[in-house]
């Protein structure tokens, strides 16, 4: 049905449009009482197994919207409606920025994936703190905060731009990440060597505990599925060494080799982040490359390319503890996260694991 509603109002729509015309109407439903009870029941079943504990938080599973989304916090509860039992909001930059101009999103509908410059539009860390202080949740979804840096402030004040995010949105995030792979603003992803990743993390975690005080808010960094290999385990082992909370694996990439030929030469050439089905390989490989580094002395999420519960299953084995999907919700509409749901769990009834928490990184302990 949602394939068929796809093909006919939104294929033909600019995907952006699209974007914000769903999220309206996700959000309109999650505004109505009755409504949102009812399409709750029926698109985020809560299923005992599914349980989760991550970082010192409970979840009801371990499946949830990755960043980019939501990227002001306007429709936590709509997506939580519809199954996210995370929600990663942002990425949220320390000052308001409308992102690159013109056409920034693409989809290659063949490969089931998208091709995204969008540049953190967003509201900025004062407007989406003042969001979040006056929110009166509806579900109880855990809410992740995601922090950039603001386009304009030039490399070396990335640090006081972070912080600032930090000491604002900390209080009202139940996880913090830092997320330093974006492909589409200048710079960001050279923050991911360990030089400039240790004071940037460091500052970040005091800029936190200065704001929330009483409160440990866990504390994650964001990763590129383009570092290479010995830069993955730098940043495993720094993460590690600084007693960060987890690591998200992984962010859009800006290689191309994983597309088929049936998507359109010319959106195949638009700059930005690829995600989707393309991604799928590389963010399980280095998932698993983390897992084997950090073994369960850090909390790992996976993400990229994950379609359906098997793919889910595969990065809980590989190591993550939590999931989350973006792209394939624009391709499976909003019955995907109960399919998720309902097959992980019959995924786990079927597996020799009793529970999710000991499937975790099971496939890497096995080989190593
Ligand atoms: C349109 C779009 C915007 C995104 N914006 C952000 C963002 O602001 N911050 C971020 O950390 N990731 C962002 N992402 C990346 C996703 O969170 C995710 O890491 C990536 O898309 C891979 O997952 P997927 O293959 O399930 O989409 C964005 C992705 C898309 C498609």
């Amino acid at each position: 049905m949602y394939t068929y509603f796809f093909r006919l109002i939104f294929r033909r729509m600019d995907p952006e449009r699209a974007h914000r015309l769903a999220f309206r109407w996700i959000r309109r439903v999650a505004g109505v009482p009755v409504l949102r009870t009812f399409v709750a029941a029926v698109l985020a079943p809560r299923i005992e197994e599914l349980r989760t504990e991550a970082f010192g938080l409970r979840l009801h599973s371990p499946f949830g919207l990755a960043a980019g989304f939501d990227k002001n916090a306007v429709g936590v509860d709509g997506m939580a409606m519809l199954g996210f039992d995370h929600v990663e909001i942002g990425t949220v930059t320390g000052e308001p920025q409308p992102g690159n101009p013109g056409k920034r999103l693409f989809r290659l509908t063949p490969d089931r994936a998208l091709i995204n410059r969008m540049g953190f539009n967003n509201e900025g860390s004062l407007a989406v703190a003042a969001r979040l202080a006056s929110r009166t949740p509806v579900f109880r979804t855990v809410v992740g905060v995601n922090i950039g840096k603001t386009k304009a402030v030039p490399e070396d004040e990335a640090v006081a731009d972070y912080v600032k995010s930090a000491e604002r949105l900390a209080p009202y995030a139940d996880y913090l990440v830092v997320n330093v792979s974006s492909p589409n603003t200048p710079g960001l992803r050279d923050l991911q060597a360990a030089d400039r990743l240790r004071p940037l993390l460091g500052a970040v975690r005091e800029a936190a505990d200065r704001s929330a005080p009483g409160r440990r808010v866990p504390l994650l960094v964001k990763i590129a599925p383009d570092l290479a290999d010995e830069d993955i385990d730098a940043v495993a082992d720094l993460a590690v060494d600084l007693g960060l909370d987890g690591i998200i694996a992984t962010n859009t990439t800006i290689a191309r080799a994983e597309l088929s030929l049936a998507s359109d030469p010319a959106l195949v050439a638009e700059t930005g982040g690829l995600s989707g089905a393309p991604l799928k390989a590389r963010s399980l490989e280095v998932l698993r490359r983390l897992y084997a580094r950090v073994g369960d002395r850090i909390t790992l999420i996976g993400v990229g390319g994950i379609e359906d519960a098997e793919d889910a299953w595969q990065r809980i084995l590989a190591g993550a503890t939590l999931v989350q999907g973006y792209s394939a919700l624009i391709y499976e509409g909003p019955f995907w996260s109960r399919a998720v749901h309902k097959g992980l769990a019959a995924r786990l009834r079927t597996s020799p694991y009793s529970t999710l928490a000991d499937a975790v990184g099971a496939d890497v302990r096995k080989t190593a």
